[in-house]
């Protein structure tokens, strides 16, 4: 079966559901929908370029993603592209679908079947919600070591950035939220499928090369493989790596599909 019939069974999947909650009358104006309460809470968070939500403001947006389920967004473990555990495909391609997006903030889910890669990339002066509604996925993450006493930009080419390690597990569904911040929190990763996942982000503000927040891509380079005689270590070698930013590698590559999942009724509607 190709990765397309998978996931035209995911849109299909999601069509269905929203049909059937459109014969039911479900009350989609109702702040109680998970989505909708999300899109809420998150028109109250991100107020534009410059918002890093407060601790308060985190533990809302957790406190409602960490409750989300497939099913919030359409979405079933039973469908064929959730229980297929072995790609044929050399480079299993992502895929994402935009829930919705405005200049302040974007929910979107990111499908990778098994074994598929999203490389390491930044996220420039945003935050990011990321809440694992189904699968297995290896996560690794790093920030950039910005210590003055790390002398980070003399020790080597500029190229070269030293990072440090944040995230280095795996994670399984249904867990908690996970948030980075635009200088804390592993604002640089990589997501590696270990069984086919899905992946709702919130990222306020979204990307957008206009203002700036451009995606860039980075290559690890072992602690050892540069100099570094005189870096102040704050942390074990072992979790330290520099990082060389390289231009989008191919499994960055995404097909977009369009969202056909309960809807969001937008604020100025209601
Ligand atoms: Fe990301």
């Amino acid at each position: 079966m190709t990765i397309e019939v998978r996931l035209a069974d995911v849109s299909r999947s999601i069509k269905k559901k929203k049909c059937a909650r459109k014969t039911r009358r479900f009350p989609y104006y109702s702040v109680s929908f998970p989505l909708q309460r999300l899109y809420m809470s998150c028109l109250d968070v991100f107020k534009g370029i410059g918002t890093v939500p407060t601790s308060t403001d985190v533990q809302k947006l957790c406190s409602i993603l960490d409750g989300m389920k497939a099913e919030d967004v359409g979405l079933s473990k039973n469908l064929q592209f959730f229980k297929t555990t072995s790609i044929a495909e050399v480079t299993p391609k992502v895929v994402c679908t935009t829930i919705y997006q405005s200049e302040n903030f974007s929910l979107c889910i990111f499908f990778l079947p098994a074994n598929a890669v999203i490389p390491l990339h930044n996220h420039p002066g945003m935050t990011v919600f990321s809440k694992l509604l189904l699968g297995k996925v290896h996560i690794k993450a790093y920030d950039l070591v910005t210590d003055d006493n790390s002398n980070n930009d003399s020790l080597s080419p500029s190229q070269f950035r030293l990072a440090s390690l944040k995230a280095d597990g795996v994670y399984t569904a249904p867990c908690d939220t996970s948030v980075l911040y635009p200088t804390s929190g592993g604002n640089i990763h990589a997501f590696t499928a270990i069984t086919p996942c899905a992946i709702l982000d919130v990222m306020g503000p979204p990307y957008s090369k206009k203002d700036g927040r451009d995606c860039s891509y980075y290559k690890e380079i072992p602690f050892d493989a540069l100099p570094h005689e005189r870096a102040v270590m704050t942390e074990e070698k072992s979790e330290q790596c520099w990082l060389e930013e390289i231009e989008a590698p191919k499994e960055a590559e995404m097909e977009g599909i369009e969202y056909m999942g309960p809807q969001i009724i937008e604020a100025r509607s209601l």
